[in-house]
């Protein structure tokens, strides 16, 4: 790790269409604080970076869907994202946003020097198109089935069931999720980054120079460049995003995903005057921390757009994790099936440690892993609570009654002492090589490894049964437990934080660094100790059980949902114009007969008030000719005449669905004269 001079670490941009929940932390953001932490501690030049993704059509769906612009989501999603980060101690040295000035700045000049260069292909293609909608279909504008899975609600970039990155016109079946219409293909202008050229350099640089990298991202780096690359597009048809920075192209923004990545140089740029030298100085490490559904656009497409650039270092490593799920089932914003960051940190206050413990713990490094309730009160209780805080609380307590909270001398060491002292480097060599490798959980394993040697120390030892008799023997046994526990505060701190700063104050135990650890050095006989107080708490059935019962619910109101979905979406609108060349009158059925050869048409005589007409309706599997006699209707009799078996109908009888398909009559609540307006 001595190569290097600094590090730029980033962490994935989350889309600010939404609050962060525990998959965002688990897969990204927690193994990135503690990684940034850890070097820090070491005293490496680091910069942590992180910010909000604002682009891109989940947004724009989201304002659509509330009703507002998009300004507003991202306004209000980018606010409760940074303030629950920083509530929850990840270390950003910047959390920015690609709404920023200096992010279309530079985002533009970016696309602009590719422009210049050369770097792109002008090409004419034909897109989806919605013509209800009036507009070119995006990306998430557009689902349809996954030509290499069957998914049905695959998206036009990508399918979320099998991770593969698709183009809209890869998809079987094509809807339109603005209007649910078949959309038709219409030529559209575009810049595409030719990924194929690259092919050759991607493949030597990832799969010969980084056999290091973590086996899943790795192997899937293997698969896009063995089945071959493509040129992707850069740009899009849409009116949210960064404008295309080419004269007289209007009504064209950069693909996400190529000012997305874009946005960690942005807010680099921001932060300091020195950001080329951790973006552009063969001595910077970069790394970027992502989740698995990013691997391809950090390991490759990124890659590429820097490569192409030319002027900028590529990421030295792109620890990938895979995702977390919740009670067995997947995390989804949108069925509200998660925990949210900004909801934990209000209904669990001062415990922060404890989430960031339970998900380091089950972190989801190699594999999907799942969060439980259960899990999380199990850990805290019986790992935090009884080991960690347990022993750092007897030590403490012990040294407050026997000592007056004076560090007590350590004098002569028997065999027990030196084997327990013996273990302590070794356990700290092992966190770090851990860290090191990116294996978080192994690293918080050995750190509680360290706690239950200290544990297990105290309850070997017994003083609390031996002080009277050997006061010298209690203050050696207090001293290493005490040195242990200051190990532990510092040793803590990239996973444990707050209850590092906790612990450091009651040891007062100030200003020691991460190198100076490792021994039972850390503390002189006859320093004064702080005051001892509570780590952790345990916690009760009834704090699970109303998280249970807060998914419990939102499966009730998914179901709700569910059932609600055959309610077909909005139309595009109408002008009023439009609306009131409608005609629509009272009338009532005066005669009605089957439509022979025919299983759903009946043969209408309509009194309209103006006239007696004959209109042939589609409801014949709904009633019985004659018991509709009397009914009184809302007719459409503007509507032109058509020729239906035959029979030339002269109108149209208003009908409501019901959510089985069925239909019932729409008429006035009262009955009133036939030939009424109804407007
Ligand atoms: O998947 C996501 O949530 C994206 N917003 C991540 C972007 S990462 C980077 F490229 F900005
Ligand atoms: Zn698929």
């Amino acid at each position: 790790m001595n190569l290097f001079k600094r590090y730029t670490i980033t962490s994935a941009l989350p889309y600010a269409n939404g609050p962060v929940h525990i998959g965002h932390l688990a897969g990204v953001y927690i193994p990135a604080d503690i990684y940034a932490r850890y070097l820090r501690l070491r005293k490496k030049d680091v910069l942590f970076i992180g910010g909000s993704d604002e682009h891109g059509v989940p947004i724009t769906i989201r304002a659509k869907q509330e009703g507002v612009t998009p300004q507003d989501v991202v306004n209000k999603y980018h606010q409760l994202i940074k303030d629950s980060f920083q509530r929850f101690g990840i270390s950003f040295d910047i959390y920015s946003r690609t709404s920023s000035e200096t992010h279309y700045k530079t985002a533009s000049e970016f696309f602009r020097k590719l422009y210049d260069e050369g770097k792109f292909i002008e090409k004419t293609t034909e897109q989806y198109y919605d013509e209800l909608a009036n507009q070119f279909l995006a990306d998430r504008y557009i689902t349809g089935v996954c030509p290499h899975c069957g998914n049905d609600k695959a998206y036009g970039d990508q399918c979320e069931k099998c991770g593969t990155t698709l183009n809209a016109t890869d998809l079987i079946n094509p809807k339109s999720t603005l209007s649910g219409n078949v959309p038709v293909l219409k030529a559209t202008k575009h810049w595409y980054l030719p990924l194929d050229k690259y092919e050759p350099f991607l493949k030597e640089w990832i799969l010969e120079q980084h056999k290091e990298w973590k086996p899943n991202v790795y192997g899937q780096c293997k698969s896009w460049l063995d089945s071959g690359l493509h040129a992707r597009a850069v740009s899009r048809d849409l009116d949210w995003g960064i404008p295309v920075p080419i004269e007289g192209e209007t009504g064209k923004v950069l693909y996400v995903w190529f000012d997305a990545p874009i946005g960690y140089i942005s807010a680099t740029r921001e932060l300091t005057d020195q950001w080329e030298l951790y973006w552009k100085d063969k001595e910077s490490r970069l790394i970027h921390f992502i989740g698995k559904d990013n691997i391809v656009f950090h390991c490759i497409i990124f890659p590429a757009m820097l490569k192409a650039e030319g002027t900028y270092i590529l990421p030295d490593n792109v620890p990938g994790n895979e995702f977390l799920n919740l009670e067995g089932d997947k995390i989804s914003t949108s069925r509200n099936w998660a925990v949210w960051l900004h909801e934990y940190l209000d209904e669990f206050p001062g415990m922060e440690d404890v989430l960031r413990y339970v998900l380091t713990a089950n972190m989801p490094e190699t594999k999907d892993n799942d969060f439980t309730w259960k899990d999380f009160q199990t850990r805290n209780n019986s790992e935090l609570v009884a080991i960690l805080g347990n022993f750092v609380n007897r030590a403490l307590v012990l040294t407050q009654k026997y000592f007056d909270s004076k560090v007590p001398v350590c004098s002569e060491l028997n065999a027990y002492d030196s084997e327990t002292i013996n273990q302590i480097a070794p356990i700290k060599k092992l966190i770090e090589d851990n860290l090191e490798q990116f294996r978080f959980r192994e690293a918080l394993k050995e750190l509680m490894n360290l706690s239950r040697l200290g544990n297990k120390y105290l309850a070997d030892t017994e003083p609390w049964k031996i002080f009277k008799d050997q006061p010298e023997r209690v203050g050696t046994i207090l001293n290493i437990s005490l040195q242990i526990a200051a190990n532990l505060a510092v040793l803590m701190e990239p996973f444990l934080p707050f209850t590092s700063a906790k612990l450091k104050k009651m040891l007062l135990l100030n200003e020691t660094d991460w190198d100076n650890t490792g021994n039972v050095n850390l503390l002189d006989s006859g320093h004064i100790l702080g005051t001892a107080g509570l780590l952790f708490s345990k916690i009760e059935d009834p704090a699970v059980e109303q998280q249970l019962e807060k998914l419990r619910q939102s499966k009730i109101k998914n179901q709700e949902k569910e059932s609600e979905k055959s309610i077909i979406a909005q139309k595009p609108n109408v002008s009023y114009d439009e609306f009131s060349k409608m005609d629509i009158r009272t009338g009532t059925i005066i005669a009605a007969e089957k439509v022979a050869k025919t299983k759903k048409l009946f043969q209408l005589t309509i009194d309209t008030g103006i006239d007696t007409r004959t209109v042939v309706s589609g409801i014949a599997e709904y009633f019985e000719p004659e018991k509709i006699i009397g009914q009184q209707v809302s007719i459409l009799i503007n509507l032109e005449p058509r020729e239906l078996k035959g029979i030339t109908s002269q109108g149209m009888i208003l009908m409501a669905t019901k959510p089985d398909g069925s239909l019932v009559f729409v008429s006035p609540a009262q009955k009133i004269e036939n030939g009424g307006e109804i407007k």
